[in-house]
């Protein structure tokens, strides 16, 4: 006799995390911040779609670039219906992850030029260091001392 088909098992946590060499800590905050989903079996564990290791995988190279995970959990629900990521998707979202980083990049020689000439300086003038006054920002703010943040 032939036994009915059975729905597919799923991953357990254990098994996504040795398959994706991500730690079941990490999947567990990943799953709380909304960016994969699991199913509860009859015992009331958690199962993943194989697909998830797709999910996961562009989840980490995007973090290994630098994106912040709300940016991905972002990108990752903008696919339809909440699906696994394609490779026509990968292609996608990589292309604009590689404008972020080259903005970054950007922005990071634009501030080690600037540090550049603070080597040896040690003014740290609020008119004269463009590390402490970006683009003259305080001077719109009038004269005197004016609180300073990193942006
Ligand atoms: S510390 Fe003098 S220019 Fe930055």
């Amino acid at each position: 006799m032939e036994k009915p088909s059975q729905p597919p098992r799923g991953l357990s946590i254990g098994e996504l995390a040795r398959r994706s060499g991500v730690a079941v800590s990490a999947l567990h905050f990943y799953e709380a911040k909304g960016l994969i989903a699991s199913n509860r079996n009859a015992g009331n564990q958690r199962r993943y779609s194989r697909e998830t290791l797709r999910r996961v995988a562009v989840i980490k190279m995007a973090q290994r670039v630098g994106i912040p995970l709300a940016e991905i959990a972002g990108a990752l629900s903008e696919l339809p219906q909440g699906r696994n990521p394609t490779a026509a998707d990968w292609a996608v979202l990589s292309a604009r992850w590689r404008e972020d980083l080259d903005q970054r990049i950007a922005k990071l020689q634009m501030l080690r030029d600037q540090l550049d000439g603070c080597i040896g300086c040690g003014c740290l003038s609020l008119e004269a260091c463009p590390l402490r006054n970006p683009g003259d920002q305080r001077a719109a703010e009038g004269p005197g001392a004016h609180w300073w943040a990193p942006d």
